[in-house]
């Protein structure tokens, strides 16, 4: 069971969609059970005819929590905006114990509607989850990813997704999933201490897109 903590918001339903169609199990967590449960919904309309939509459920933060097992393949993705993400983290920390979490939250402020890194007193914000979440199995990625081409379920998104984490299986795991996405390679970024230079490439992509007028995203060459 992959689950979204923040999950109504256009990354947590783009990725609930995507792994849905690759044959995962999803929960979508939100604040209000109900804005769970009318995601799911939402998601479920967009999955390709002949897929179950069973497959995809919603309700509450807390009940997303709940659901990974801490069993093999489970894993609970922290989809919040960066303002909410250490309340979030600190009020879900027992429930979160043991388990691998995702990480996909960038730092980021706008002004005049240019993006910039936000700088955190941790080095990221994965790094910060690891301060509040000891003993769970930090994982981040998907920050370079665009929600907008997610959520078109047939569109390939051409990119690299780098996957940075402390745990090998965990990452390992992460990994994996990433590719189930059509057009993802992922990339192993190595330890939690290299999160924080692909969260900041986001604010570069996010005013890469303003100017192109498009959906940037990364690819890492030579490797
Ligand atoms: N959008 C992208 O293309 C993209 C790409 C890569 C990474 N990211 C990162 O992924 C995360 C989610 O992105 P998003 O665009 O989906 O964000 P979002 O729409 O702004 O927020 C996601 C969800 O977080 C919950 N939320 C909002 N304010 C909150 C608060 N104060 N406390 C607790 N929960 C709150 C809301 O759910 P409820 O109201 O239902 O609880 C909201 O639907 C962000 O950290 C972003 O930086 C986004």
């Amino acid at each position: 069971m992959i689950s979204f903590i923040g999950g109504t918001g256009p990354e947590g339903k783009g990725l609930a969609l995507r792994f849905a169609i690759a044959g995962e199990r999803v929960f979508i967590g939100s604040r209000d059970a109900e804005r769970g449960l009318a995601a799911a919904t939402e998601v479920q309309e967009l999955l390709p005819a002949g897929l179950p939509k069973d497959y995809i459920r919603g309700g509450a933060n807390e009940e997303a929590a709940n659901t990974g097992y801490a069993q093999l393949g489970d894993a609970v993705f922290i989809a919040v905006p960066y303002a909410a993400h250490k309340d979030t983290l600190k009020a879900l920390t027992e429930s979160l114990k043991n388990k691998v979490i995702v990480d996909v939250v960038v730092p980021l402020a706008f002004e005049k509607g240019r993006a910039s890194a936000t700088i955190v007193e941790a080095g990221s914000a994965a790094e910060e989850a690891a301060q509040i979440l000891p003993n769970s199995k930090i994982v981040s990625a998907f920050h370079n990813i665009s929600a907008a081409d997610l959520m078109v379920p047939d569109r390939s998104l051409d990119c690299d997704v780098i996957v940075c984490s402390d745990d090998d299986s965990a990452k390992t795991r992460i990994m994996g999933l990433a590719e189930m996405i059509l057009g993802v390679r992922a990339v192993n970024g190595g330890g939690l201490a290299n999160s924080r230079y692909v969260e900041d490439l986001t604010a570069l992509l996010l005013n890469i897109n303003r100017t192109y007028k498009a959906h940037s995203s990364i690819r890492i060459t030579g490797i």
